[in-house]
């Protein structure tokens, strides 16, 4: 029998009552790139973090080199030769790139100027032989997002990793980052290391893997030899079979149009064309749903419509009046709300409490504050009920939204956006990382903005998701829509095949 570098068995771990890994098998060599592959929220993540000791499984075994490995933190981990890189790096950003790599071995900071340059050096030729360039000496804030990841996968090399791990590691990356990346893993594959990476993007499975496992909600679906493997039956792996799930008759409610965007051309961080020539339309009573592989547009096409992003060319049309200009404040006034993808980072102040957090963008009004003073006394009990009305479980009023848990920081973040009744909601995976209940609490607040007549732009990743509430979906990939579907019509499967950029059903074969 063969003997896998890594093999876990039957691994289960649950989230309260969330099964992110359920009974998962996985084996992966030496000398392969594996890639993990699955939709956001599939378990990825959690799979790789027990492996390398982040979490601890509820069931299974983990074996490596053969071996049954009891491993219960990051140290067990990287004794046993397993290293990760994290999708969130872990760096100190005011110690050098060197620093943190050396960070841990004993007494690192007290030795002298020779042992530092001996160090440098090391570092240096350990990075040359990987393919991975950064200045060793400049602190890490100063080092660009992949120069950064760079550090990191030295870090584990240097820590003398032979079974490296990479969560979702194209996803801060340029594309020739990315080919840049794609090199040195091959050059890991080369030194006999296990290289495994987990991804939601089928291409670039594709082009870097030997083997492909397939995840989705929680359970292992396949592993495959990416040689004898398309993207057409990775898509189908990836979101399943089943034919749309049944949903409520509703009643039609779709009114004027309300939001008409055409030929939208928006360029992203680092240059790249965002979006690309992007047309859609909302009317108001209606939710359209946006599908897509992250990365293809959704973040941009948010900021834009938000007021946060500015756009090359094309129209944007609100509630009649032509918008000239990216202001979030006219997007506020205009009655455009925003629950944003990272709730912590651009929705709520983590360190103040609900009322300040509820007050966030309509403190000038009348209603809340007069002559530049708020009305305390008002905006808390105002507070209150908007707490009560949306379930927000907080102990206190004042009690850091930080401390609250991710579904009870999503209540509060809509009870703020919903609480001067939108035109237009821009909801951007806006159940991501809730419980079951959560979501469904989400799920019927978005329902009641639809009956209010508001218009609702749904953008997720969670194809169930969006053939629950979508009036219409839209499928959004390299930039722009290629295909939409009414709700009578959605299909998981034709949706999935858009998703992965394969227009025709008849391509069916002879995918690319
Ligand atoms: N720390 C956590 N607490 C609660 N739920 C979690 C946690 N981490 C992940 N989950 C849930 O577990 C499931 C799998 O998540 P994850 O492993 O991050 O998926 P992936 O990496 O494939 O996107 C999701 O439903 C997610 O919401
Ligand atoms: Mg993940």
């Amino acid at each position: 029998m063969q003997q896998y570098s890594v093999e876990m068995r039957g691994i289960v771990k649950r989230f309260g009552s969330v099964v992110a890994s359920d009974q998962v098998d996985f084996s992966a060599n030496a000398g392969e790139i594996h890639a993990l592959l699955g939709e956001n929220g599939a378990g990825k993540s959690t799979v790789m973090s027990m492996l390398s000791g982040v979490y601890r499984a509820d069931e299974g075994e983990i074996l490596i080199h053969g071996v049954p490995a009891k491993i219960r933190s990051p140290k067990d981990a990287a004794q046993l030769g397993v290293g990760m890189v994290f999708q969130n790096f872990r760096l100190v950003q005011s110690l050098t790139a060197a620093e943190n790599i050396v960070l841990g071995e004993k007494s690192s900071f007290w030795r002298g100027s020779k042992w530092i340059k001996r160090k440098h050096e090391e570092i240096e030729a350990l990075g040359e032989r990987f393919g991975l360039k950064f200045p060793v000496d400049r602190p890490v804030w100063q080092l660009s997002v992949g120069e950064q990841q760079r550090v990191e996968i030295v870090k584990t090399l240097y820590r003398g990793a032979d079974i490296i791990i990479l969560d979702e590691p194209t996803s801060v990356l340029t594309p020739g980052e990315v080919e840049q990346l794609f090199e040195t893993l091959h050059v890991m594959k080369a030194a006999g290391k296990t290289v495994i990476m987990t991804t939601h993007k089928m291409k670039e499975v594709m082009a870097s893997s030997d083997r492909i496992s397939v995840m989705r909600k929680g359970r292992m679906i396949t592993t495959l030899v990416t040689k004898e493997t398309n993207e057409l039956e990775l898509a189908r792996l990836m979101v399943g079979k089943e034919v749309s799930i049944t949903r409520q008759e509703r009643e039609e409610l779709a009114g004027e149009d309300l939001l008409v965007v055409s030929n939208l051309e928006v360029y992203a961080d680092h240059g790249r064309k965002a979006l690309d020539g992007l047309s859609l339309k909302v009317r108001s009573g209606e939710i359209v749903g946006v599908a897509g592989v992250a990365g293809n547009g959704q973040k941009e096409l948010a900021e834009v419509l938000t007021g946060l992003r500015t756009w090359r060319s094309g129209e944007i049309e609100f509630d009649g009046s032509p918008v000239k200009t990216a202001s979030v404040r006219g997007a506020i006034d205009a009655g455009i709300s925003h629950v944003p993808e990272n709730r912590m980072k651009s929705g709520l102040a983590g360190r103040l409490g609900s009322v300040d957090n509820l007050l966030f963008k309509s403190y000038r009004s009348n209603e809340h504050s007069r002559f530049g003073f708020l009305k305390a006394a008002k905006n808390r009990s105002w507070s209150q009920e908007l707490v009560h009305r949306f379930n927000v479980k907080t102990p206190e009023l004042e009690t850091p939204v930080q401390q609250l848990s991710g579904g009870n920081q999503q209540k509060l973040l809509f009870a703020r956006e919903v609480s001067h009744q939108p035109k237009l909601m821009v909801a951007v995976h806006p159940t991501q990382g809730l419980d079951v209940g959560a979501t469904a609490g989400v799920h019927e607040l978005l329902m009641e903005l639809r009956a209010s007549g508001s218009g609702v732009l749904l953008i997720s990743e969670d194809l169930d998701e969006l053939l629950q509430l979508s009036d219409r979906i839209l499928v959004i990939y390299n930039g722009s829509i290629i295909g939409e579907s009414d709700h009578e019509q959605a299909d998981r499967e034709q949706i999935g095949l858009l998703m992965a950029g394969i227009r025709e059903r008849e391509k069916e074969g002879s995918a690319v």
